[in-house]
């Protein structure tokens, strides 16, 4: 169980990795034994959002359900970890002041680069006018202006990315370290036999 609960909120644009990158982080979480729960918008949407659009005010209610539950997890905790495109500023805001441990993490990538990649075809339909109100298309993404964590979806690699945020996590003290992630197995063996040569362990 996390010693302290906290909330990881991906804010991005749509395809950018928020989903992709949510699901690896929690795989490490949960291997290093914590309680993680996962609020995915396109989820979310389905069950808690479910009936909502996507105007300034469903989308605003949307993330305050979501960082709602997430609060609630996190002061049980939980590690909570949010994947909206939430493009709202203020919003992002107000959620982080439910929360007494916050994490930002901003996915960024480039509209040109979405469109190439365009893996639900959304875009497509977007430009073609087929979908109105697109984020980042013909509908606004506020980028947050100090995150926690910056994620350059376009050049960095998946893997880079997830142990950024783990390092952030681990770096702001709330959780743990493990030497097993960044440490090669020789290189263990050789920590350990100095370690014994020390006297510091049998
Ligand atoms: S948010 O704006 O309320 O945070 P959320 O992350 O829940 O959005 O949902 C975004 C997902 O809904 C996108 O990844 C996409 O699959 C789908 N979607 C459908 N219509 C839109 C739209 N107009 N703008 C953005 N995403 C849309």
């Amino acid at each position: 169980m996390a010693t302290q609960g906290f909330t990881i909120w991906f804010t991005g644009l749509s395809g950018a990795g928020k989903t992709t990158l949510a699901k690896r982080v929690q795989k490490v979480l949960l291997k290093r034994g914590m309680n993680v729960e996962l609020l995915d918008g396109d989820v979310v949407r389905t069950n808690l959002s479910k009936g909502l659009g996507f105007s300034k005010e469903d989308r605003d209610t949307n993330i305050r359900r979501i960082g709602f539950v997430a609060s609630l997890l996190a002061r049980n905790h939980a590690v909570c970890i949010a994947a909206a495109i939430s493009p709202y500023q203020s919003i992002r805001d107000e959620v982080r002041g439910m929360h007494s441990h916050f994490v930002e993490v901003y996915t960024a990538c480039s509209i040109d680069k979405l469109e190439e990649r365009d893996t639900k075809g959304l875009y497509k339909k977007a430009r073609a006018g087929e979908i109105k109100g697109f984020t980042g298309i013909d509908d606004p993404y506020e980028a947050p202006v100090n995150p926690e964590v910056f994620i350059d979806t376009e050049t960095e690699t998946i893997d880079d990315s997830t142990m950024k945020i783990v390092r952030h996590l681990e770096q702001r003290g709330l959780i743990p370290g493990d030497l097993s992630d960044d440490v090669s197995p020789e290189e263990e063996a050789r920590i350990m036999d100095k370690l014994k040569a020390l006297n510091f362990i049998g």
